[in-house]
């Protein structure tokens, strides 16, 4: 089998998990067990390596909006996903709802910039793309040429099918999200679970609309555990789950929420794996007593009038 090798601007890595998604890498070139270079052509990275990850190792996946943060997701994941969850975790908003392309686009830029190995993924903020099919085209365009992501992701199901294959057919790849669409929490009527009872058939025909339409993979968010394995099981593109449960392809979670640095409210389907938010109040606290006492800053932070002499050359 061929092993793939992914070339940038001189700089090219294996990635762990044997996929090919490298941000800023410009080619993908097969090579073969011997650590020969094989004699196909080099092609561009594309979501379709994640495509094909379905059904093999879990794909790992968290949001990211900011470089520092990309750098690190970089190291661990396949996939940064630049959610329109911002809007909450980073700008104290009340909901996805007043996201602009400008934060997507800002947002967008400085995670790509962190990037070398995870595929970006960009989120299409409310009003970008639920007009047409061309006004996503736009918007999507857009996303991509000013941030650098190969990919975007919008919300909805057999609504947005035309829409996503209107896009596909056209260069963008799709990342589709069903079940709790968040940008639609008033017609929802909350952050409700989706998909229960009566409302499983209609989670099901979303995920085939939006396969048929074209997406390379489809978050589920807060469906139930046994249909999202359902799903799953019938789908041929993978499942990315967020609260519905361990048997999808792959999971995502909002970064904020799982270091603990976003406090606000804690769905149940977050683990925290840090207290990062709790460790920056201890930090904070330490340095305001010590401005307050006068310890800081101590002589070593200071810059000394005269600079010690060395001592007599000898
Ligand atoms: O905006 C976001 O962070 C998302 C994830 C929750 C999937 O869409």
């Amino acid at each position: 089998m061929a092993r793939r090798q992914v070339c940038g601007k001189g700089k090219f890595r294996w990635n762990d998990n044997g996929v090919a998604a490298i941000q800023g890498a410009r080619f993908v070139q097969r090579k073969s067990k011997s650590g020969m270079s094989a004699s196909s052509p080099l092609r561009p990275v594309l979501p379709a390596d994640i495509k094909s990850r379905k059904g093999g190792a879990p794909l790992v996946v968290l949001t990211a909006y900011t470089t520092p943060i990309a750098r690190i997701v970089d190291r661990h994941c396949d996939i940064a996903l630049v959610g329109d969850s911002v809007g909450m975790v980073l700008h104290g908003m009340p909901s996805t709802l007043g996201v602009t392309m400008e934060m997507m686009i800002l947002h967008g830029r400085a995670v790509v910039r962190g990037l070398s190995k995870a595929m970006a993924v960009i989120d299409m903020p409310f009003g970008s793309y639920e007009e047409s099919p061309q006004q996503a085209f736009r918007n999507a365009a857009r996303l991509m040429a000013e941030t650098g992501a190969p990919a975007v992701k919008l919300e909805g199901g057999q609504h947005m099918a035309e829409t996503i294959a209107f896009l596909t057919a056209r260069g963008v790849p799709v990342m589709a999200h069903i079940g709790l669409t968040p940008q639609s929490v008033n017609t929802l009527g909350g952050y409700k679970v989706v998909g229960r009872d009566d409302e499983a058939a209609r989670v099901l025909a979303d995920a085939k609309a939006v396969e048929a339409a074209g997406a390379f993979s489809v978050v589920l968010e807060k469906v139930p555990e046994g249909l999202a394995g359902r799903i799953t099981a019938q789908l041929s593109i993978p499942t990315i789950g967020i609260g519905a449960g361990v048997n999808c392809d792959g999971q995502v979670l909002v970064i904020d929420d799982m270091l603990g640095l976003f406090t606000d409210f804690r769905p149940k389907f977050v683990k925290r794996y840090g207290e990062l938010g709790q460790a920056a109040d201890e930090a904070i606290a330490a340095y305001a007593a010590e401005v307050r006492a006068r310890t800081f800053p101590a002589a070593e932070h200071a810059f000394p009038d005269v600079l010690p002499s060395k001592g007599p050359k000898s």
